[in-house]
């Protein structure tokens, strides 16, 4: 597997996604509460797949959308390719050009490297275990900075409101620590943006494996942390709540989250 190779291909299917026009028959509605996928999430990971077999034929793929090869677990022989085609499909239904693909790589059941690109700034971020974090190949090292020094985000996908109620009571806490809150509605890309200081922290109630696989590495790589809210080590075969930052303000807002639980 050579890390540059699956890079471009990334790159290319980012052309898809920056080029698409999507029309309102394109859209579908998936199971659970204000969740859709489009034709362009399935175009995308079709390519995506079909190009890493070309250069890796016995690739296995956990992927966020059904499809032939897809078979939604991690290998624990060779290369798993944890994929999300769009991060950020709402965002992309409603224009609002803050989306990214989202590419996590394990090697025999751990991970091992993560990639994750915004076409619409052209911003390609990349990490190998034990090799470095990079955005646009500038290697990343993480300033140590607390919650008062910098933004945090937070995700609040709609799927999961039984846990809505820690969510917001952290958040408002929150609020009065640190700088400004954010939420993009991508949680590859707030991950991705721990990695380059742009956020200090990140927590999401719960996450799919391709929501956050790729970020991992790029973040743990670039000197940060991604654990659950409990600080409880991330699963890769199943989803889980997440919390990221630098390892003071990740410190921080664990707090936060415990003052807040009942
Ligand atoms: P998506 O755009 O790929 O669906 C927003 O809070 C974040 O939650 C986004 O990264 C979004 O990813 C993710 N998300 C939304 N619905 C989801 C679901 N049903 N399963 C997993 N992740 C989801
Ligand atoms: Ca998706």
């Amino acid at each position: 597997m050579d890390i540059n190779v699956i890079i471009e291909i990334v790159r290319e299917a980012g052309e898809i996604l920056k080029s698409a026009h999507l029309q309102k028959d394109q859209i579908f509605d998936k199971e659970g509460d204000a969740n859709f996928v489009t034709a362009f999430d399935m175009k995308i990971q079709k390519f995506l797949i079909e190009k890493i077999l070309e250069v890796d034929p016995s690739a296995s793929f956990y992927g966020e959308e059904e499809s032939a090869d897809n078979k939604k677990e991690i290998s624990s022989t060779g290369y798993t390719y944890i994929i999300d085609p769009i991060d950020g499909t709402t965002n992309f239904m409603f224009d609002y050009k803050t989306s990214c693909i989202s590419v996590g790589i394990a090697y025999k059941g751990s991970m091992y490297a993560g990639i994750i690109y915004n076409p619409y700034v052209d911003t390609m971020f990349h990490a190998v275990r034990n090799e470095g974090s990079y955005v646009n190949n500038r290697r990343l090292t993480l300033e140590n900075k607390g919650l008062a020094d910098g933004i945090s985000a937070f995700g609040c996908a709609r799927y999961n409101e039984d846990s809505t109620d820690l969510l917001f009571a952290t958040v408002k806490k929150l609020f009065y620590k640190t700088l400004a809150i954010r939420s993009c509605g991508s949680a590859a890309i707030e991950l991705a943006r721990i990695a380059n200081g742009s956020n200090a922290v990140y927590f999401e109630m719960l996450l799919q494996p391709y929501d956050y696989a790729a970020g991992a590495v790029i973040i743990e790589e670039a000197g940060g942390v991604i654990t659950q809210i409990d600080g409880s080590p991330i699963t890769i075969d199943k989803g889980c709540s997440i919390l990221a930052g630098t390892k003071k303000a990740a410190e921080e807002l664990r707090k936060l989250l415990d003052e807040c639980r009942v």
